[in-house]
């Protein structure tokens, strides 16, 4: 059974990743822009937040770990299967800018701004897919702890 301090566990995770996501905006925004400072700010900003990226694949993982172990026996197949997908693909995006990154500059950023930009937008569709899921979860233990 998944317990109710797991779930709060990875709501409180939640809240971080959406932060690291709201900063990585930021570094992108600023790394987009025509001014060649702006640009190398943004770099360096985006290359601060590499740990924080390496967390949020550390994250999936752990998860995929959880929806083999637990989550399965509340989730229907395809929302399952949909979540395991996400949780992939954002650890390869994940993956593919750490690569990127030793090897971008200032002068050569937008292909980063791009990748970047796509990889927000899945970890963001993710958590608001997975945070319905966790409610839902919550609700099917408890009719089942009432029955
Ligand atoms: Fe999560
Ligand atoms: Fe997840």
């Amino acid at each position: 059974m998944l317990p109710r301090d797991s779930v709060e566990y990875v709501q409180k995770e939640h809240l971080e990743i959406l932060r690291i996501a709201d900063r990585l905006a930021e570094a992108l925004g600023l790394a987009g822009k025509p001014d060649f400072r702006s640009r190398q700010d943004g770099l360096a900003e985006v290359r601060a937040l590499q740990q924080g990226l390496v967390g949020i694949s550390q994250h999936c993982n752990a998860e995929n770990g959880l929806l083999e172990s637990d989550f399965h026996r509340y989730l229907d197949a395809k929302n399952y299967d949909q979540l395991q997908m996400q949780h992939r693909n954002i650890a390869r995006l994940i993956a593919g800018l750490l690569r990127e990154l030793p090897y971008t500059t200032a002068d050569s950023v937008a292909g980063l701004c791009g990748d970047g930009a796509e990889l927000l937008e899945q970890i963001r569709e993710h958590v608001a897919l997975e945070e319905d899921m966790l409610w839902r979860v919550e609700a099917r233990r408890e009719e089942l702890l009432v029955q």
